[in-house]
């Protein structure tokens, strides 16, 4: 039997992640949105499940607007919730994201009691505790989707700025998935050898901003934010954690402790595999990029505080 993935939020982040799954033909996939959004999931998922014969794949995919049908699913993805809009920071997102998220959580800890939750919504990492607060799972269950994107655009300035492929990139990009974001440049390696002897400081300093700044220029472009390589992003996790592979991935983690941090979610490098996070990676850092992670840890825990404050929404 195939395993079930269940994909809450049938919106572009959803429904680009639902059409890569269905690709592979691995996984079952159910796609879940809200009654208001009418024949919606379903019919985006018809029109995928009815490339089954030229793509082949044999996935059933199947919309709905409740979870019955995602009923022990191996893999929950949390897509639901607003995107940014022009001019919004991630964290602006905070409360009403929170209370779908929430909402959400409990659904899917009945529905699918065991399976590991994979959270996109933004704020990523203060979604991420409420996740975790909510289903009151382990945290190798409960990990945010944020570090692989973060990398993956940094990956691509460096390849163009060197001119080599991007295969040959490897980007270590830790911290939240926001201002303070982490890029590592002592770990990101162009076959092998540090960005930190391939470039000068300012043309380091010059990806990492663009880095940083990649989403927002997305959103002003787009007029919401990115999907295509989020969806990706997803399924590369997605990959790690059906195929047990322990590859290891930067991801959102509540952290217990290492990098010499706790109670915190943050993005670190985690070894993924059949029981989500496996294990934390603790990478070598700087002086700075230790002062980063912290400065980092504190904008996330601000959130989380501020979050215990507030009742558990409705
Ligand atoms: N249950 C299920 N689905 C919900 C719920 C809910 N309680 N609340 C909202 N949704 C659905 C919306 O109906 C919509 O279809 O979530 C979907 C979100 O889709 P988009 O608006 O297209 O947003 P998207 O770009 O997919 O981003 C979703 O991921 O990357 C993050 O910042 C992004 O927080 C945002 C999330």
């Amino acid at each position: 039997m195939k395993q079930k993935v269940t994909v809450v939020g049938a919106g572009n982040v959803g429904a680009s992640l639902v059409e890569r799954l269905h690709t592979t033909g691995l996984v079952d996939v159910v796609l879940v949105d809200i009654p208001e959004t009418g024949g919606m999931p379903k019919g985006k998922c018809l029109d995928i499940e009815q490339g089954g014969s030229v793509l082949r794949s044999d996935s059933s995919v199947i919309g709905a607007a409740d979870y019955e049908q995602t009923k022990n699913s191996d893999i929950v993805v949390l897509t639901a919730g607003f995107p940014r809009k022009p001019g919004m920071t991630r964290e602006q997102l905070l409360d009403i994201n929170a209370k779908i998220v929430s909402s959400v959580a409990r659904q899917i800890i009945s529905a699918s009691p065991k399976a590991i939750l994979i959270v996109v919504t933004n704020p990523l990492d203060a979604m991420c505790f409420v996740a975790l607060r909510e289903t009151k799972w382990p945290r190798n269950r409960v990990i945010g989707m944020a570090g692989i994107l973060d990398a993956s655009r940094l990956e691509r300035l460096i390849a163009q700025k060197l001119g080599v492929s991007i295969e040959n990139v490897s980007a270590c990009v830790l911290g939240t998935h926001g201002e303070t974001m982490v890029p590592v440049p002592s770990a990101t390696t162009v076959f092998g050898v540090p960005i930190t002897k391939l470039m000068k400081e300012s043309e380091i300093a010059e990806v990492v901003q663009k880095c940083v700044q990649g989403g927002a220029e997305i959103v002003g472009l787009l007029k919401t934010s990115a999907y295509y390589t989020p969806a990706a992003c997803v399924m590369e996790m997605i990959m790690a954690i059906i195929k047990d592979k322990r590859k290891i991935l930067p991801c959102s983690v509540y952290l217990e402790g290492e990098f010499g941090l706790k109670d915190v979610y943050l993005g670190v490098p985690a070894v993924l595999g059949k029981n989500g996070v496996e294990r934390v990676m603790e990478v070598p850092l700087n002086d700075q990029e230790k002062a980063a992670m912290d400065k980092a840890a504190k904008a996330v825990q601000e959130m989380q505080d501020y979050l215990k404050k507030s009742p558990v929404p409705a």
